[in-house]
């Protein structure tokens, strides 16, 4: 009890000075002024900001103490687990901003400040609510990343990533915990939602757009997480094995793009091991490809309590490993959060000589960099007030770009002129889901519901209905809010539905003309999805699809489904029941609004699946080999697939899927032709034009794809493989735009295991101008004369399990 008065007495000691602390003193030499830092009134070489950072950096190195440097490389964490671990270094720094997932620490002396680190994807998570005021700190609750991914667009991701580098900035954060780019291996990962996609070009891209938006302003960002962490279940403990091409070519990849194209401040790696190592202590992984081959200059960060088996049971002192020596020495400058174990470990390393200062220094100066480089050591005064507003809209019309028009038979959609009455059916229609579980939820001020976004966009609901689900809704939210308090990090469950009595249903159809039923999954970190009642629907809501359906259609209505959920679902069993079938995915705060504009017209769907929807959960390749043996709490998982994930897998192997990816219907429709490519001969790079017109009755954007077929006589390849994409403009019907796309000789490498190479292998090549992974509009062929390495590259993170990469 003492001990606690204590505590908060400090704890309002140390918020009270900050409260009061002066911002550091100007001082102004050859007519400019510079923050005096240390308050000595002398510019310091490292106070200097003429100078470039490896100058201020130098004279830093040469006054900081080995403890401060110890200090540098253990971050503090989010509050919450002082309880769970002894004497940790948590919370320390809370009061910065409250709710973050954790800050650097802060040399005063130095007038280094704490670089603080907010959670993401879909926008800032801090807490909504502080302490002595009664201001409201809510961020914008964005679309989830794979909402994101499925608009194609990367001008638009990086007007998202301005927007929420906006209120990075503004809520005094300095590095976004985003985004988060692993690989959907399988349709069940729990954090699938936060992910992009199956295909590592989208992944990279979309990735880069939204790392370069946010970063615009000085923010930084932290892609996460580093690598091969594409199931929750046991994650920390998990070992994953996988041959070198499914890395290179599939789980690197997208991590490789977005550092070449956008320069991340700072990588995250993961939770698992590749291949029996921990990636957060895996030289290989974290210098000699991320830094050696790939170039890339910043922080690399643990995930948090990353790196020890046994994860936080490691942390309490049960069977720990300590690896924190091996994960600074393989490049991983920061530990987040640090605990005084670590300071221990690394104390008695430097004396056995197992770890040495200069290695230590290596980690150091490369923290040093991205504070110098952070908005706080500007001292930039945020406001804590940024454009929520705008951002609202921003978040609406984002969502609807990404939403994915699954069927549309006969033109349910848009609902037809002159329709007024609309039944929703269906728990979540009042209550819609508007992102994850976990880290990547966002405290948002509020979810527009679907029966309010109908309302908003003027057509009348069923009052009946909403009599009959509201209470049943709020009771269950109530539960749910309850249970959480307990456990803020359980998994929400699935809503049920109330059982509706088929009089209610049908006099809900005389009275109304479509009938709306929104079906939804959560899901979140540290468990997978389930395949009964989660991938495949419940007995309950197919009941439902099934009355409505019978009932709407008997009176000549239609039925519309909206899917709210993160990722794949079994839809074959069911669809065909149905008029048309709106893929909402978690599309934000705005959530009914954006669902609204796309049901009445106001929008026209344009987005495409960034993965496939199998037809049953067996067909996806690495079905039999999900989250790895032994089943209750996996420690090794094998990638037999290799490199045949998604739509490698199901084009190659000839799996119909229930919709492939890149697909998705628009209100219009659209012609290709004219494909021409710039040679039949590729010397070094190639250039692939084509025609698009809007041949349908309503404006609309068409994603368009590239696809190229490699020759397969030296190593086996997938029948295709997606090279590049665009989205066109708004076009008017009758209007055509023309597209060019670039192919280089990377594109049309893969990686030869063998020669730890990237080749592009001599022989005919062809380019297939899609609408989809299965919908080729155009086609054209060049060849390759010469066999060409591209890229040799180093032979690391060998696959040491005994299993053959699965081939056709
Ligand atoms: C998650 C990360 C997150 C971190 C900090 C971890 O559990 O895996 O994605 O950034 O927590 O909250």
């Amino acid at each position: 009890m003492i001990k606690k008065y204590i505590l908060t007495g400090f704890c309002l000691i140390v918020a009270t000075f900050q409260l009061f602390a002066q911002p550091p003193k100007q001082i102004v030499v050859d007519g400019k002024t510079f923050l005096d830092l240390n308050n000595d009134g002398k510019l310091q070489p490292y106070e200097d900001t003429r100078l470039p950072n490896n100058r201020r950096i130098s004279d830093l190195m040469t006054r900081l103490t080995l403890d401060e440097k110890i200090n540098l490389v253990l971050g503090t964490g989010m509050k919450g687990f002082e309880g769970l671990i002894k004497d940790m270094v948590v919370g320390g720094t809370e009061y910065l901003v409250p709710g973050a997932a954790g800050t650097t620490y802060h040399l005063d002396k130095y007038g280094i400040p704490a670089i603080v680190m907010t959670d993401g994807p879909a926008g800032v998570r801090i807490s909504p609510t502080r302490k002595n005021t009664d201001q409201t700190f809510y961020a914008t609750g964005f679309p989830v990343g794979t909402l994101l991914a499925c608009t194609w667009d990367t001008k638009l991701i990086e007007q998202v990533g301005r927007a929420i580098g906006n209120e990075v900035l503004e809520y005094g954060s300095d590095i976004q915990l985003a985004p988060a780019i692993n690989i959907m291996r399988n349709p069940l990962c729990g954090r699938n939602y936060e992910y992009y996609s199956e295909d590592p070009l989208l992944t990279g891209k979309i990735a880069a757009a939204m790392i370069n938006g946010i970063q615009e302003n000085g923010s930084g960002t932290s892609v996460k997480h580093f690598a091969a962490n594409n199931s929750e279940k046991n994650r920390m403990d998990l070992n994953v094995n996988v041959s070198q091409r499914a890395l290179r070519e599939i789980y690197l990849r997208g991590f490789e793009i977005a550092v070449k194209e956008s320069n991340p401040a700072t990588i995250m790696s993961s939770y698992n091991k590749i291949n029996g190592i921990y990636t957060s202590a895996d030289y290989d992984l974290l210098t000699t490809i991320l830094r050696d081959e790939w170039g890339y200059k910043g922080v690399v960060i643990t995930d948090w309590f990353g790196g020890y088996s046994n994860g936080l049971e490691a942390l309490m002192g049960k069977g720990k490993e300590h690896n924190t020596s091996l994960q600074l020495k393989a490049g991983n400058d920061l530990l987040m959060p640090g605990i005084p174990s670590q300071k221990e470990d690394i104390l008695n390393d430097l004396k056995s000589g197992a770890l040495t200062e200069a290695d230590l220094d290596i980690c150091v100066k490369r923290i040093l960099d991205m504070i110098l480089s952070s908005n706080k050591i500007r001292n930039y005064q945020f406001s804590n007030k940024p454009d929520l507003k705008k951002h609202a809209e921003l978040t609406r019309q984002a969502a609807t770009e990404g939403m994915v028009l699954l069927e549309n038979k006969e033109n349910a959609l848009p609902l037809a002129p002159g329709t007024k009455n609309l039944a929703v059916f269906g728990s979540l229609s009042y209550n819609l889901i508007a992102g994850g579980t976990g880290s990547g939820d966002v405290n948002k001020a509020y979810i527009v519901s679907l029966k309010e976004g109908l309302k908003n966009a003027g057509y009348s609901t069923d009052q009946k209905l909403e009599e009959f689900y509201t209470p049943f809704v709020n009771a269950e939210v109530a539960k749910v809010k309850e249970a959480l308090k307990a456990n803020p990090l359980m998994l929400v469950p699935l809503m049920p539905q109330p059982k509706l009595k088929e009089s209610m249903i049908k006099e809900s159809a005389s009275k109304n003309d479509v009938a709306i039923i929104t079906i939804g999954r959560s899901s979140g970190e540290l468990d997978d999805r389930k395949i009964e009642a989660d991938f495949k629907l419940t007995q309950e809501e197919l009941n439902l699809i099934d009355n409505a359906s019978s009932i709407f259609h008997a009176q000549g209505k239609k039925v519309i489904v909206v899917l709210n959920n993160g990722g794949a679902i079994e839809v074959t069993s069911w669809k065909d029941k149905v008029d048309a079938i709106l893929m909402a995915w978690l599309p934000g705060q705005e959530a009914g609004n954006s669902v609204a504009d796309i049901l009445s017209g106001k929008e026209n769907p344009s987005g495409k699946l960034s993965m496939t929807f199998p037809i049953k959960y067996e067909d996806v390749s690495s079905a039999d080999n999900f989250q790895g043996l032994p089943a209750d709490k996996p420690t090794e998982v094998m990638y037999k697939e290799g490199v045949y994930v998604g739509y490698r897998y199901f084009n190659t192997f000839n799996v119909k899927p229930a919709y492939e990816f890149g697909y998705g219907l628009s209100y219009t429709t659209f012609e290709y032709s004219d494909m021409r490519i710039s040679d039949k001969v590729f010397d070094n790079e190639l250039y692939v034009s084509f025609n698009v017109k809007n041949t349908g009755k309503v404006s609309g954007k068409e994603i368009v794809q590239l696809y190229l077929s490699s020759p397969t006589n030296v190593i086996d390849k997938p029948v295709k493989e997606l090279k590049a994409f665009a989205k066109t403009r708004l076009l008017k019907p009758g209007e055509e735009q023309t597209i060019t796309l670039r192919l280089s000789l990377r594109d049309l490498a893969s990686f030869n295991q063998g020669k730890s190479a990237w080749v592009a292998d001599k022989g005919s090549y062809q380019i297939e101008v899609a609408a989809s992974a299965l919908d080729t509009r155009q086609k054209e062929s060049f060849m390759l004369p010469e066999t060409k390495i591209v890229e040799k590259v180093n032979n690391v993170l060998n696959n040491k399990a005994s299993f053959v990469d699965l081939k056709p």
